[in-house]
C-alpha cells in the first residue's frame, strides 16, 4: 500500500510543500513518503499519429521512472475522461494527470481532486476555468506561437508575386486548445499582412478522414483559395488528397501548411503534397514523470512547462524522417 503524500495549498503554493519540507529547505529525505509513485493518467483519444506517439511517451517514461502508471484512453469522449479522473481520486492515486479533451466542463471532478488532496497536471491541452488553482502545472507547447509560424511561412511565400492570398481553414476539434490557440496564433499574423486573408473555415477533428470531409466543404463553398493551413498533419493529408482528386496539384496550385511533424507529415512535404510544417512534439513524458516525482518528493514544479517548437521544409524533412519515430 501507497501512502498519499500531498497536502495542497493556496495557488502559490500548490505542489511545492509537504509535510517534512518547505520551499527554501527543498528535499527532507529523512521523512521522504514511500513509493511506488502512483500517476492516474486520462488519455484523450488515438485521433491522430501525434497522440498515438504521446501516449507511448507518457507509458515508456513511467515504466521508465518506475512509476505506477493507472492508463484510461477515453477515445475522444469527455463523460469518459471524467470517470476515469473519479475512478483516480477514489484510488487514491498520487497525481492525476490528463490532456483534456475540451476545455470547458471540468471545475467539478478537478475540486473533487483537490479535495482529495490530489495534484492535478494538464499535458498537452488546457482548461478553462475561473479556478486556476484547480491543477498545479501544464505541459505543452505553445500552440499560438505554431499558428503564428505557420502564418508566417504563408506571408513570406508569397511575399511577392500575387496581390491578394486567399487561405482556407481546416480546425481541429471546436474547443480544444489547439484548435482555439492556433487558429488564433495564424489570425494574429495572417491579420498583420494585408494581402491575406481566411476566407473559410472547417473543423476536421484531428484525422485524415475528418481532413478530407472538410476540405470537400471548403472546395464546394470556395472556388478560388490558394492554401490551406491545416491544424495538424492527418488533416492536411486528407485535405491534400480530396485536392489532387479535384486536380488543384496539392503543394503547388493549393499550398498546405499543417502542424506536428509526425513520420507522414514529413513523408508529405518530401512528396510535395505539404509545404511546410510545424512541429509539435509529442514527446512529453519524461516531462510529465519529472514533474510527477518532484511533486512526489515536495519539490517545485514549474506552473508553466513548455516543449520547443522546430520547422520543416522538404529539405529539413528528408534529414529529419529517418530518425523520426512518430
Ligand atoms: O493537442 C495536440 C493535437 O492533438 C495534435 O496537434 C493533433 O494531431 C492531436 O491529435
Amino acid at each position: 500500500m501507497h501512502r498519499r503524500s500531498f497536502v495542497l495549498l493556496g495557488a502559490a503554493g500548490l505542489g511545492s510543500m509537504i509535510s517534512g519540507c518547505s520551499d527554501d529547505e527543498g528535499f527532507d529525505l529523512k521523512n521522504a513518503p514511500s513509493g511506488p509513485i502512483v500517476l492516474g493518467f486520462s488519455q484523450v483519444g488515438s485521433e491522430s499519429g501525434w497522440r498515438l506517439a504521446n501516449t507511448k511517451s507518457i507509458q515508456k517514461a513511467a515504466e521508465y521512472n518506475r512509476i505506477e502508471l493507472k492508463f484510461d484512453n477515453a477515445e475522444g469522449d469527455q463523460k469518459r475522461q471524467i470517470a476515469a479522473i473519479q475512478s483516480y481520486i477514489d484510488a487514491r492515486v498520487n497525481v492525476i494527470a490528463f490532456s483534456p479533451v475540451v476545455e470547458s466542463g471540468w471545475d467539478e471532478v478537478l475540486q473533487r481532486a483537490r479535495a482529495a488532496g490530489i495534484p492535478v497536471v494538464l499535458t498537452d491541452r488546457l482548461i478553462k476555468t475561473a479556478d486556476e488553482s484547480l491543477y498545479v502545472s501544464s505541459i505543452g507547447a505553445d500552440f499560438v506561437a505554431e499558428g503564428n509560424l505557420a502564418a508566417a511561412y504563408l506571408a513570406n511565400d508569397y511575399s511577392s508575386g500575387k496581390n491578394s492570398v486567399k487561405v482556407v481553414e481546416i480546425l481541429g476539434t471546436p474547443d480544444s486548445t489547439p484548435a482555439k490557440q492556433r487558429t488564433q496564433g495564424f489570425t494574429e499574423t495572417i491579420s498583420k499582412e494585408k494581402k491575406l486573408t481566411v476566407i473559410d473555415r472547417e473543423a476536421g477533428n484531428w484525422t485524415k478522414a475528418g481532413g478530407e470531409t472538410a476540405m470537400r466543404k471548403l472546395l464546394r463553398r470556395n472556388k478560388d483559395f490558394d492554401a490551406v493551413f491545416a491544424q495538424n498533419d492527418e488533416m492536411g493529408l486528407g485535405a491534400a488528397a480530396v485536392l489532387a482528386d479535384a486536380g488543384r496539384e496539392p503543394g503547388s496550385t493549393s499550398r498546405i501548411v499543417t502542424v506536428d511533424a509526425t513520420k507522414a507529415g514529413l513523408q508529405g512535404l518530401i512528396d510535395g503534397k505539404l509545404n511546410y510544417v510545424v512541429e509539435c512534439s509529442p514527446l512529453i513524458g519524461e516531462l510529465l514523470m519529472k514533474a510527477v516525482v518532484d511533486l512526489f518528493y515536495g519539490g517545485k514544479v514549474l506552473r508553466r512547462i513548455s516543449s520547443e517548437i522546430v520547422v520543416f521544409d522538404k529539405f529539413s524533412a528528408a534529414t529529419a524522417l529517418p530518425d523520426r519515430t512518430y
